[in-house]
């Protein structure tokens, strides 16, 4: 007989998954679905994978390779102005891992995590996993999707919440939380004596707005658990590679926890991650303005089309309302993908308060983006003549 756990049985399928199945098989699908960079990653990145391919069958330490981790220090401090030392950091198999153990190690069973909502949907999941309980903060397009902080205060529990995720630039939204903003949510986090864990995996890939640090703010080291990734900034995705940062006892018991997880994240992409630490802003700077190029077309099409979107500050994703269109974001969606042969992602996807919306990944070829908005147009003329 084969069991399977209630816990596994409740995690919700992800579309997400489908719709990269379907694109794949379908070549007539364009996708708008991808959450990773459709570009190659760097030419010096992969010099370093070939030079590296011969010394990376050991193991190495749970906590991740010192090289890696001196990196890590001089680059928080010079990027995010965090100070931190070796033993504030835990190297680990992409920032999910991170988020993970940050989560197991500082939540009990049936406690909570406050967790934004439209988000990344690894996270609600993810707690859902450890039996522990998300709460969502809506988050408003009237705001920007920006964290409203007198809302946070309200659906904090003194006894029973232990974190808030905090995403900037987010996923899907695209929105960069101020530091104002920022400020008033470390206050309230240090009053309610909870973590915050500022998930900033899209921290370089910003177009007009200044990007802070939440654990740059005074008073906040033994608050924040500030949670990095190499796989949007470097186009790293498949070496699976991130960190976290954060207060030493934490990431003590995250380091711990390794052993049981991953134990370590993989060594080559260890090696080759301390090596793309060090590589020229060009490149980065180069990938930057081809998002930035992609997401103004992107965003004037939708917008023609009568799909309120916000122009994002960070990330590579629009983020559309449908109202005018449907209430149902994965009915919206199916229709897309079966008379306009466009994949998109349900709002849906991203929490309850997501619904209304889809997002459209920009980590695509402009040239498809261009055809996949034409598509579009054309279907939703078509469905309002008759
Ligand atoms: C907001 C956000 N956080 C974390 C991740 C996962 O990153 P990693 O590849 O480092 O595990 C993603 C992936 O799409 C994401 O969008």
């Amino acid at each position: 007989m084969v069991h399977l756990s209630e816990r596994e049985l409740e995690l919700p399928d992800a579309v997400i998954a489908k719709l990269i199945k379907m694109a794949v098989e379908d070549k007539s699908i364009i996708s708008l679905g991808p959450g990773e960079p459709d570009m190659n990653t760097f030419k010096p990145i992969i010099k370093y994978t070939k030079r590296f391919a011969k010394k990376c069958n050991h193991y190495s330490p749970p906590g991740g390779r010192l090289e890696l981790k001196e990196g890590i220090i001089k680059k928080l401090k010079k990027d995010n102005k965090i100070n931190a030392g070796v033993e504030n950091i835990i190297v680990t198999s992409g920032s999910q891992e991170a988020l993970l153990l940050a989560a197991a190690c500082s939540c009990d069973v049936s406690e909570e995590i406050i967790v934004p909502s439209p988000s990344y949907m690894g996270y609600i999941s993810a707690i859902e996993l450890l039996n522990i309980n998300p709460v969502l903060l809506e988050l408003k397009r009237s705001n920007k999707f920006e964290v409203n902080p007198d809302e946070l205060k309200k659906i904090i529990d003194k006894k029973r919440t232990k974190a808030i995720i905090l995403n900037s630039p987010a996923n899907p939204t695209g929105s960069i939380i101020r530091r104002n903003i920022l400020e008033e949510i470390a206050d309230i986090a240090v009053d309610n004596d909870v973590y915050i864990f500022s998930d900033e995996a899209y921290e370089k890939i910003t177009y007009n707005k200044k990007f802070v640090s939440i654990g740059s703010l005074n008073g906040m080291h033994n608050h924040v658990v500030t949670l990095h990734s190499f796989s949007k900034t470097y186009a790293m995705c498949g070496y699976r590679l991130g960190y976290a940062v954060g207060p030493r006892k934490l990431i003590d018991a995250m380091t711990m926890s390794h052993v049981y997880s991953t134990i370590a994240a993989p060594t080559i992409s260890q090696l080759v991650g301390a090596k793309a630490l060090e590589i020229k802003q060009k490149y980065i700077d180069k990938m930057v303005e081809t998002y930035r190029k992609r997401r103004d077309l992107i965003v004037r099409r939708l917008n023609e089309m009568d799909m309120d979107t916000i122009m994002p500050d960070g990330a590579f994703y629009a983020f559309s309302g449908i109202r005018n269109f449907d209430k149902k974001s994965s009915r919206f969606a199916a229709n897309l993908l079966k008379n306009a042969k466009v994949a998109v992602v349900p709002g849906v996807e991203f929490g309850r308060y997501g619904e209304g919306n889809i997002r459209c990944s920009y980590a695509t070829d402009i040239k498809l983006i261009e055809e996949a908005m034409y598509r579009i147009e054309k279907l939703l003329k078509h469905s309002k003549s008759t």
